[in-house]
């Protein structure tokens, strides 16, 4: 079982960028705390970060290929922006959770539509860091769910 966390722009200053509204964990703790859970749970989990829009196409597109099993996407601004990222998921159909640390609903306007959340399993905002555990909770159901 495989599983894949895609970090958006900026979501490399976690820790430093606008502490009021993203928390004070820095995007590194966030990937260890995930990569703990998923060593736990026996499961793989690869991280990826980047400021460029082609380079996660890239990755979605290169996922099928890597047996990925299911993807934790939080997209940051693109968002907001990318139909290229939201047709590249469209095109490998793995099922993906959509998070965000910050409540998107309570802030600007400009981030209430998400190009991602109707396409996505389901959405965690607002939670904080720890929503991209609650998600990875989720996933780990939903891929090997415990019998009833
Ligand atoms: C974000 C919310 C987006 O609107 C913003 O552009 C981000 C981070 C979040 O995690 O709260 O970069 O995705």
């Amino acid at each position: 079982t495989r599983l894949l966390v895609l970090h958006g722009p900026n979501l490399n200053l976690l820790g430093n960028r606008e502490p009021q509204v993203y928390g004070h964990v820095t995007l590194d703790q966030i990937n260890r705390a995930l990569a703990e859970r998923a060593r736990q749970a026996g499961i793989e989990l690869t991280t990826f970060q980047s400021n460029h829009e082609g380079q996660l196409v890239d990755r979605v597109q290169a996922a099928p290929a890597e047996k990925v099993d299911f993807i934790l996407i939080n997209p940051a601004a693109y968002t907001h922006t990318s139909v290229a990222i939201r047709d590249a998921l469209a095109g490998v159909g793995i099922p993906f959770v959509e998070i965000h640390l910050s409540n998107v609903h309570r802030r600007e306007p400009f981030r209430h539509h998400s190009y991602f959340s109707d396409l996505a399993e389901g959405v965690i905002c607002g939670l904080g860091w720890k929503g991209y555990l609650y998600a990875l909770e989720f996933a780990l159901d939903r891929l090997a769910p415990e019998p009833a």
